[in-house]
């Protein structure tokens, strides 16, 4: 697969995790039982995880200059919504579970906006023949 389609790829997974992350962020999901938002978040996890699976592989695929580091952020990311999903399985509570929801939404759209940017920004340019952006002319 050419690196150009993982990047439509990779597009199109965060524009369906924000819009995933953006309904249970609603003020309607609290309504639904504990146990259901619970099992809801166990698949965003998922989800989360299957993603950057991919999202790593196809950086390891064009040489990124920054795998380990941007690997490392998907790391915290990860351990972060576990802990959040083991604080909510501890209280049960629906309204505790919809502010952690929505500092997920912050912390994944920033990640998205800022991190994942950068491989774009870095990588599309080596595809069209382009120096990145980074580097310095040597003349
Ligand atoms: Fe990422």
């Amino acid at each position: 697969m050419p690196f150009t389609d993982h990047l439509k790829t990779i597009d199109a997974q965060h524009n369906h995790l924000r819009k995933l992350m953006d309904y249970m962020c609603q003020e309607s999901c609290c309504q639904f039982p504990i146990d259901e938002q619970l099992a809801g978040l166990d698949d965003l996890i998922n989800q989360f995880h299957d993603h950057f699976e991919f999202e790593e592989a196809a950086m390891k695929t064009a040489n990124y200059f920054d795998i380990s580091g941007h690997r490392v952020a998907h790391r915290n990311f990860t351990k972060l919504l576990k802990h959040f999903r083991d604080q909510v399985t501890e209280s049960r509570d629906p309204h505790e579970f919809r502010n952690i929801i929505e500092l997920v939404n912050r912390f994944a759209v920033e990640h998205i906006d800022v991190e994942d940017r950068l491989i774009k920004h870095h990588l599309l340019p080596l595809y069209a023949n382009i120096p990145p952006f980074h580097e310095e002319s040597n003349n």
